[in-house]
């Protein structure tokens, strides 16, 4: 298959919008319009425990599960085609770009970070257990979801330095292409932070 089918195909695959569907198949809601507006899994948990308690964790964890999934699975399915590692790269980076500009939100979209550790798990998957752990650790003590996302992946990310030595160099300008859009996507959340205003959610 030629990269710029990849391309495509990576695209209107990390740009499925599942937190969006789900809140509207099972809450008839705009997720959007609630809670911080974002399709992500924070804001499904947020916003759907207000309508619909019993169902809010787990579909927000479904939510978390498919945005991370479908990131995986196009990188996992052009490296199983024998798609070179550089075209890998890049069809993480646009899967994760797609994610964050829909084609189906009229190019809005998510802020990235579940695509983000799909995509690397196929790429670096111990970068992405550090960027976990880290995350986890922060989302159970600081309890600021944007606050314990943006630390992950940045950790993680920074991590694979050290985990990944042979890391070739045409893999690092992906990596923080991807760092630059997940933190470009929570420039609102990053003023809320530094100017003590971001809510604790979970
Ligand atoms: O992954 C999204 C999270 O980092 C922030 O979400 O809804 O609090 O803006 P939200």
């Amino acid at each position: 298959m030629h990269n710029l089918l990849w391309y495509l195909a990576a695209y209107l695959i990390g740009g499925i919008p599942f937190g969006y569907l789900i809140a509207k198949y099972f809450a008839g809601i705009n997720i959007k319009e609630h809670g911080s507006g974002n399709i992500g899994a924070t804001n499904v948990l947020r916003v759907l425990k207000e309508i619909d308690p019993a169902r809010a964790k787990k579909l927000a964890a479904v939510t978390l599960f498919l945005d991370a999934f479908k990131g995986a699975f196009v990188v996992l399915l052009a490296k199983f085609f024998g798609v070179c590692d550089a075209t890998l790269w890049a069809i993480a980076v646009i899967a994760v770009i797609g994610h964050c500009f829909s084609p189906y939100l009229k190019f809005e979209g998510g802020k990235g970070v579940a695509t983000t550790a799909g995509v690397l798990l196929v790429l670096i998957p111990k970068a992405v257990l550090v960027g976990l752990v880290v995350w986890f650790i922060m989302a159970k003590t600081i309890r600021i979801s944007s606050l314990s996302s943006l630390t992950g992946i940045l950790v993680g990310m920074a991590s694979s330095y050290i985990l990944y030595p042979d890391l070739s160099i045409r893999s690092h300008a992906p990596l923080w292409i991807i760092a630059f859009v997940v933190i470009y996507k929570h420039k609102e959340n990053i003023y809320r932070i530094l100017t003590g205003q971001e809510k604790r959610v979970v």
